[in-house]
């Protein structure tokens, strides 16, 4: 079990680096478009800061090459400034001498946000010597970046190393989540996979298949299914390189008795006709986008009966008000089932929280890449390293 802050005693007045991860959507103005992330960090950082911690708290912000006025944590320092009330200072600096004279200022219970960790390229490099000077303004580690966790940086990894450390209690519940969910998973277990690539689905697949007993494939990963089961998928998406491995998957399913269930009409556009067509059968020429009726009344069908449910990847190009129906009746589906229910993955997430029914699902991973990792049955190692109890 990794050591949680609420394991850590005796730390008013001790300096912790809290890395959180605030890789939270902005526009040109600085408005914080969906504060999901942060809101989700509130409850370790109360907890620290109600314990007289002196909080160096650090995250990163998109993926920039060097400064980038447009993916400054100013605006993040702002937000914590109205859930702690003078108590939030923000150092335009990422590490160095400014820092280190700002964390040295620090009172009890008081929070310094550094800025992007990422502005210095040390970051992604686990350079030592970023790690040095990040180590050098704390006496504890506490990691909370889910997120992120899947990445072995200097922030999450590389400090880690070097302090003592422990998990705050956004990551002690996600994984917690996890755990449950393919330790004792209640059945029928329904995994819903979708998204427009299938490469970095399969892994995931092929984990989940020890547990499921069934799986829902839509989106543009599902033609490269179809595909393998020589259907015609017209001009959707398709990676031919892995229709064998699809073919594998199905195959070792049927063997396992495990269901998969695939899209049986569709939404699609077609060269030379304007509008939308809606079809059972794609030919030369179109390219389908969404599930049709007949796919949504199949998949809901399955989930209302589901008992545990995992999604991961939307069904269509739900982006395009065109093509959202279907992620959008599958969003409600998984609400009204009753089933635990566990979403991970950016998109699968904001279509989610765009279909209104995010608060009838039981967790919405905050992680995209890491909560994939999860469910391949990976461990994340910027946790690995989290000191045990
Ligand atoms: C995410 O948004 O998935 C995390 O913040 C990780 O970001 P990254 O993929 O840029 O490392």
């Amino acid at each position: 079990m990794k050591r949680t802050i609420r394991d850590l005693k005796n730390i008013k007045g001790k300096r912790i680096l809290l890395r959180c991860d605030f890789n939270v959507p902005l526009d040109h103005w600085g408005d914080i478009l969906n504060d999901n992330r942060i809101k989700q960090a509130l409850p370790t950082i109360s907890y620290l800061v109600d314990q007289g911690a002196k909080l160096i708290v650090c995250s990163h912000l998109g993926r920039p090459k060097g400064y980038d006025k447009y993916l400054s944590l100013f605006p993040v320092a702002v937000y914590l400034m109205k859930y702690f009330p003078n108590k939030v200072k923000f150092c335009g600096k990422v590490v160095g001498s400014e820092v280190t004279a700002a964390a040295s200022k620090l009172k009890d219970g008081e929070i310094l946000v550094l800025e992007n960790l990422r502005f210095d390229s040390r970051e992604t490099e686990n350079d030592p010597t970023f790690v040095q000077e990040l180590v050098s303004l704390a006496d504890i580690f506490v990691d909370d970046a889910f997120g992120v966790a899947h990445r072995k940086h200097a922030s999450n990894y590389g400090v880690a190393l070097k302090l003592p450390t422990a998990v705050g209690f956004l990551i002690e519940k996600e994984l917690e989540v996890f755990d449950k969910a393919f330790q004792t998973p209640a059945h029928p277990f329904v995994a819903i996979f979708g998204g427009a690539k299938v490469d970095d689905k399969l892994n995931l697949i092929n984990n989940v298949m020890k547990f499921a007993d069934t799986i829902i494939i839509g989106g543009g990963m599902a033609y490269t299914f179809l595909q393998a089961k020589g259907i015609n998928i017209g001009n959707s998406i398709v990676s031919l390189d892995l229709v064998d491995d699809a073919k594998r998957i199905m195959d070792e399913a049927e063997k396992r008795n495990i269901k998969i269930l695939l899209p049986v009409d569709h939404l699609a556009i077609c060269e030379g006709k304007k509008g939308v067509v809606r079809t059972k059968e794609l030919f030369k020429g179109m390219t389908a986008l969404d599930i049709g009726n007949k796919t949504i009344k199949l998949f809901t069908d399955e989930i209302l009966n589901a008992k545990q449910i995992i999604w991961n990847g939307p069904l269509g190009k739900y982006e395009d008000s065109r093509f959202k129906k279907g992620t959008m009746k599958i969003a409600k589906a998984v609400a009204k089932s009753g089933a635990y229910s566990i979403v991970g993955g950016g998109d699968s997430v904001s279509a989610v929280e765009i279909s209104g029914v995010a608060d009838r699902i039981n967790h919405l991973s905050t992680g995209g890449g890491a909560s994939m990792k999860l469910m391949e049955g990976k461990v994340l190692p910027a946790i690995e390293v989290v000191d045990t109890l």
